[in-house]
C-alpha cells in the first residue's frame, strides 16, 4: 500500500513538472517564431554612389513610395553641401539635421525599410565605408552619362572586400548618355563583378520612351513626374504583340525586340544566389527625379535583396536568430553644442532582441550598461523604442563609452569583425599652441579618434601625434572642435607621406631590423599595431622587396581584402 502511494505521488510530481514547462516551452517556441518573422522582415540597406549621381533623390523617391514623406524635397533640404570644402560651418549646420537622416526607416508591402545614409561629401569617405560594414545590401548609383566615376569604383572595392549584395541603378535616362551594351561593359570590367540587367531602357534623352520590367516582363511607359508616384505599369509577356508597337512606335519597339533577345544571349539569367553571394550585380535604369524606374527597383528589391546576414566575431559568426542579443557600433555622432556634450552612438542590432532598460555587457570596458531611451528613425523622426531585432539600428544616448567598433553583448565576450581602419590619404602632425591645455588636447583628440574622425597614429621620439584622414576637410573640423569643444587650440604642419600600411610577420628577427632601419617612419595605430608610414609607392614597394617576410596591409583589418 505504502508503495503504490510513493509510486502515485512520483507519478503527480513529475506530471506537474511536465505541465509547468509546457507553457515555458511553448512561449520559447512562439518567441522564436516570432523572432524570425521580423528578421524576415527586415532589409537593411546603404545608397552610395560618385557626388550628384543621384542618391539623395533616388533616397527620397523611394521614401516617397514608402508612404514616409509625402512631397518630393524633403531629404534635399538636409544634403551636405557638397560643393563648398571649406564652408565648415554649414557642414556643422547640417551634420546637426543628418543625425535624423542618418538611418531612415519605412514600411513597403509587408517589410520594414532601414536605409542606411552615407554622407555624399569625399572626405567623409572613410563614414561611408564604416556604414557599410552595417548593411546587408548595397543599392550603386551610376549616372548614365559618367558612368563609372572615381568614388564609385573605391566604394564598391569595400563592397567585394565583403561580399556584399549590390543593385546597380543607372540613372538620369532623361537624358542622353552611353550607350546601354558599352555601359554594362563598363560596369563589368571597372568594378570587378558581373551584371544582369533586369530592366531595360526604351532609348534615352529626348528619345527616352519608358523601361521593359525583364524581370517579370511588363512595361512602364515614361511620363515625368517629379513629385507623385506613376503607376502606369503594364504587363506585357509577349514582346512580338503589335500593342507594343502601337505603345512605344515601331521602330522602338523592334529595337527593344532585338536588344532584349541580345541580352538573353549575352547575360545569364538572373540568379539569386550568384547575386546573394556579391558575384552579379543585377541592374535596373531609370530617372530617379522623375520618379521613374524606381518603383521597379523597389520591388524587385524586396523580393530578392538579403534580409539580415549574420556577422563573424573573434570567437565565431554570430547569426540573427541567435537567441542572445549583440550589435555593433558602426558610426558616433557628436552633440556639436559644447553645453550638450553627449553623443549619439548608432548600433547595429546582429542577434537577439534588444530592450530598453536592460544591462547589456559592453565587451571592450568590460562593463555592464543599460540605456533608459533608446532611439529608432523612422523617416525623418526619432522615437524611443522598447524593443529592435536584428538589421536594426538604435540610437544609444553616450556620454564617452563608445568607440567605433564597440560590441554589445547579453554576457558573452566576442568582438565583432569587420570595422577596419584603412590607410589615410593626407597625414599632418598636430601642434600644440597652448602649453597650458595639453591635457584637454588630448582628451579631445582621443574623443574625436573614437568617434571615428580620423586616424591618429603615434611617431617616438616625444609621442609625436600624427593625424590622418580621407579629405581636407577633417583638419578643419579637428581644429573647430578642439577649440570649441575643449578649449585647446592647435596647428598643422603637412607630413609628406602616402599611405600607412600596417605591418605584421612572423620574423622577428626581420622585423626589428626593419624597425632600425627606417625609424623615423614607423608609427602606432589606436590599438598599438605598428604601422609604416611610406613617403612614396616606390619606397612601399622597395620595403616590401628588401623585408620580404613582413606584410604590409592597406587596412587595419589583416584577414579582409587582403
Ligand atoms: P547625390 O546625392 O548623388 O549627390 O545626387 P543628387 O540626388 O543630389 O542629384 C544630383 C543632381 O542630379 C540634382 O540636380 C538632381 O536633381 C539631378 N538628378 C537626379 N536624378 C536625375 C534624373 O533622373 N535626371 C536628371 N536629369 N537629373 C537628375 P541639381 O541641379 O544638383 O539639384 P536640384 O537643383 O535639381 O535639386
Amino acid at each position: 500500500m505504502q508503495r503504490y502511494e510513493i509510486l502515485i505521488r512520483l507519478f503527480l510530481s513529475r506530471a506537474k513538472v511536465i505541465y509547468e514547462q509546457i507553457p515555458t516551452f511553448a512561449l520559447a517556441k512562439l518567441d522564436i517564431m516570432s523572432n524570425a518573422k521580423e528578421i524576415e522582415k527586415r532589409r537593411t540597406f546603404g545608397i552610395i554612389s560618385h557626388p550628384d549621381a543621384g542618391k539623395t533623390t533616388l533616397t527620397e523617391k523611394l521614401l516617397l513610395f514608402g508612404g514616409a514623406i509625402q512631397t518630393a524635397g524633403a531629404v534635399k533640404n538636409n544634403k551636405i553641401k557638397k560643393t563648398a570644402t571649406s564652408d565648415f560651418m554649414e557642414i556643422e549646420k547640417q551634420r546637426g539635421i543628418s543625425v535624423a537622416t542618418s538611418v531612415m526607416a519605412f514600411h513597403y508591402n509587408d517589410k520594414q525599410i532601414n536605409i542606411l545614409d552615407t554622407p555624399g561629401h569625399k572626405d567623409f569617405a572613410e563614414d561611408t565605408f564604416r556604414t557599410l560594414t552595417a548593411v546587408d545590401s548595397v543599392i550603386l548609383v551610376v549616372d548614365v552619362a559618367n558612368g563609372v566615376e572615381a568614388q564609385t569604383e573605391r566604394l564598391m572595392e569595400v563592397c567585394r572586400m565583403r561580399n556584399t549584395p549590390v543593385i546597380i541603378f543607372v540613372n538620369k535616362l532623361d537624358r542622353d548618355g552611353k550607350e546601354s551594351f558599352d555601359l554594362l561593359d563598363e560596369l563589368e570590367s571597372k568594378l570587378n563583378i558581373k551584371v544582369c540587367p533586369l530592366t531595360w531602357p526604351i532609348g534615352m534623352g529626348d528619345r527616352f520612351k519608358g523601361v521593359y520590367n525583364i524581370y517579370n516582363e511588363s512595361l512602364n511607359v515614361f511620363s515625368p513626374n517629379k513629385t507623385g508616384i506613376s503607376d502606369d505599369i503594364q504587363s506585357f509577356s509577349d514582346l512580338e504583340s503589335v500593342e507594343l508597337d502601337e505603345i512605344i512606335g515601331e521602330e522602338a519597339a523592334s529595337e527593344l525586340r532585338e536588344e532584349v533577345e541580345m541580352i538573353h544571349g549575352v547575360y545569364d539569367a538572373f540568379d539569386r544566389d550568384t547575386y546573394l553571394s556579391g558575384e552579379v550585380a543585377p541592374v535596373f535604369f531609370g530617372s530617379a527625379v522623375n520618379n521613374f524606374g524606381v518603383q521597379e527597383l523597389l520591388n524587385t528589391f524586396c523580393d530578392i535583396s538579403p534580409s539580415p546576414r549574420g556577422r563573424d566575431t573573434d570567437l565565431r559568426t554570430v547569426e540573427p536568430m541567435d537567441k542572445k542579443f549583440s550589435g555593433f557600433v558602426f558610426k558616433i555622432h557628436a552633440n556639436l553644442d559644447p553645453k550638450h556634450r553627449d553623443r549619439i552612438a548608432f548600433l547595429r542590432v546582429v542577434s537577439g532582441t534588444f530592450q530598453r532598460n536592460t544591462f547589456y555587457n559592453h565587451v571592450r570596458l568590460e562593463k555592464k550598461l543599460k540605456f533608459p531611451n533608446p532611439t529608432s528613425f523612422m523617416a525623418q523622426d526619432k522615437s524611443v523604442i522598447d524593443e529592435a531585432f536584428p538589421g536594426d539600428v538604435v540610437g544609444l544616448y553616450d556620454s564617452g563609452n563608445f568607440k567605433i567598433g564597440d560590441t554589445l553583448s547579453e554576457g558573452e565576450r566576442f568582438m565583432f569583425k569587420g570595422i577596419p581602419s584603412f590607410s589615410p590619404e593626407i597625414f599632418m602632425e598636430l601642434e600644440n599652441l597652448d602649453p597650458m591645455k595639453s591635457k584637454q588636447l588630448d582628451k579631445g583628440i582621443r574623443q574625436l579618434m573614437d568617434e571615428g574622425v580620423a586616424q591618429l597614429f603615434i611617431q617616438q621620439p616625444g609621442s609625436r601625434k600624427i593625424v590622418g584622414t580621407v579629405g581636407q576637410l577633417q583638419f578643419e573640423v579637428i581644429n573647430y572642435r578642439l577649440e570649441h569643444e575643449y578649449g585647446a587650440k592647435c596647428r598643422f604642419a603637412p607630413k609628406n607621406y602616402f599611405k600607412a600600411c600596417w605591418v605584421t610577420t612572423e620574423n622577428d628577427e626581420q622585423l626589428q631590423a626593419f624597425k632600425r632601419a627606417k625609424a623615423n617612419y614607423i608609427a602606432t595605430d589606436k590599438d598599438d599595431n605598428l604601422v609604416f608610414l611610406a613617403e612614396t609607392p616606390f619606397l612601399l614597394t622597395m620595403a616590401e622587396q628588401d623585408y620580404p617576410d613582413l606584410v604590409f596591409h592597406k587596412t587595419s583589418e589583416f584577414k579582409v581584402g587582403e
